[in-house]
């Protein structure tokens, strides 16, 4: 199957559901936007999901938000049901990267029966089921740099994603593209840096575990530019997708 891309490029086949697992400032958010210029399939961060329920003070976005901003991670069940709606819209039948998501063991659990409960309902209707095998990613950085890159993020109010030290804006606080003022996020900060890195070890640990046992594992290091993590995950992506086709 031929995927077409937004810049007119195409690859030759789309992959299955592509989660993108690592600690804060890894680079999960940079590098879902290429992985959706190269397949043309949507990204969905439960972090900016859950972000679009504070602006809008929907009952999540208000339990959601103290949370956040001290770096403990929203109830399982809460966040699920979030990634079932989200799913469920019609954008995600080609496919979609999890950014964020499943980053607890229980949350890996009700993935795994939601793709093979799909697998089933795609085999029924095109046989392509089988190879809609899931392509967990996990980027690896060390703490120190984590810090920098947390502590030095600034994002536009559309998503842009820059940084103090390694993608400085132009103009100092001015997004390039549109012009409106950064900001700085409100977890940000040291203290809830290492609160999530906490929360990182403790409950995301095991579900990379998990994958790790599944088989359906990829690790990448993250610590080199952008572009040339990019490279790797893609030739990581077309190695394991000769394995599991
Ligand atoms: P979320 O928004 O998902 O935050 P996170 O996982 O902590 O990840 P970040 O968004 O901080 O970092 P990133 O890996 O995307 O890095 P980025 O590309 O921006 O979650 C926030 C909160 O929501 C959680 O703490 C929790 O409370 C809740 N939540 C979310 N999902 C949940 C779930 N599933 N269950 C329960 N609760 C949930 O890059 C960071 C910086 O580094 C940028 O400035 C970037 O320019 C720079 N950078 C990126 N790559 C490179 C590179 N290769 N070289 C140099 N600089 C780089």
């Amino acid at each position: 199957m031929t995927s077409h891309t937004s810049d007119g490029g195409s690859v030759d086949f789309l992959p299955g559901p592509i989660l993108l697992i690592g600690p804060p400032g890894v680079g999960k958010g940079t590098q879902a936007k290429m992985l959706v210029e190269q397949f043309g399939i949507p990204q969905i961060s439960t972090g900016d999901l859950l972000r679009e329920h504070r602006q809008r003070r929907t009952e999540l976005g208000m339990l959601a938000e103290s949370l956040m901003s001290q770096g403990e991670l929203v109830p399982d069940d809460l966040v699920n049901d979030m990634v079932a709606d989200r799913l469920a819209q019609p954008d995600c039948e080609r496919g979609y990267i999890l950014d964020g998501f499943p980053r607890t063991l229980p949350q890996a659990d009700w993935l795994d029966r939601y793709t093979a409960a799909d697998r089933v309902k795609e085999s029924a209707s095109s046989g392509r089921g089988a190879s809609l095998a899931v392509y967990a990613l996990s980027l690896v950085v060390p703490h120190d740099e984590l810090l920098r890159r947390i502590t030095g993020r600034r994002i536009s109010p559309a998503g842009r994603i820059y940084n103090i030290y390694t993608n400085p804006p132009e103009v100092e606080g001015v997004c390039d593209v549109d012009g409106s003022r950064l900001e700085q996020r409100s977890d940000d900060t040291e203290a809830a840096f290492e609160k999530r890195m906490q929360e990182f070890s403790q409950k995301t640990g095991p579900a990379i575990e998990h994958y790790r046992a599944l088989g359906s594992f990829i690790e990448v290091d993250g610590s080199a530019p952008v572009a040339q993590v990019t490279k790797a995950i893609f030739a990581a992506i077309h190695a394991f997708r000769a394995v599991v086709t």
